[in-house]
């Protein structure tokens, strides 16, 4: 098993992180959010719970592990894209989480990648990133 795999499967029931439960305890508001590098989904999966529809986007095929913790109802709230971060294409949206991922872009593609994550959050919406475990 992969270092990778072997992540997913210890956080596919992990609670999601402190900077997304503090954003839902203090925004009533929903819309549309990105979570981009989901992984096995913990931030993804939380988001739905709390009444957000989420596009999360990986390179790894991760759809149906984050699905397993989901109800029918809210799958419908769900949009898996499997990419790597260059390639991608983001929507415009309200919420862009993405926490120990963004270090993971290759730095070839860093620029590029950062300027689309800005174009793509809505004027006085939210970015929330943890770069790595500081
Ligand atoms: C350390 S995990 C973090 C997962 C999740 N955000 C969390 O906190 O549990 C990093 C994730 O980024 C994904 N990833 C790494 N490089 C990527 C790339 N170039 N494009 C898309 N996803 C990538 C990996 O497949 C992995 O799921």
């Amino acid at each position: 098993m992969s270092k990778l795999e072997k992540f997913l499967q210890n956080t596919k029931d992990s609670l999601p992180h402190k900077n997304v439960q503090m954003f839902c305890k203090d925004n009533m508001q929903t819309g549309t959010a990105i979570d981009f590098g989901c992984g096995a989904g913990r931030d993804t999966v939380f988001l739905i719970k709390n009444g957000w529809n989420v596009i999360s986007v990986d390179k790894e095929n991760t759809k149906t592990l984050i699905e397993q913790n989901l109800t029918d109802e809210e799958i419908k709230h769900f949009k898996f894209i499997q990419s790597k971060f260059e390639d991608c294409k983001i929507e415009k949206n309200d919420l862009f989480v993405a926490n120990f991922s963004i270090p993971f872009c290759k730095k070839e593609y860093f620029e590029q990648t950062w300027n689309k994550i800005v174009d793509s959050i809505k004027e006085n919406r939210i970015l929330y990133r943890k770069f790595l475990w500081i």
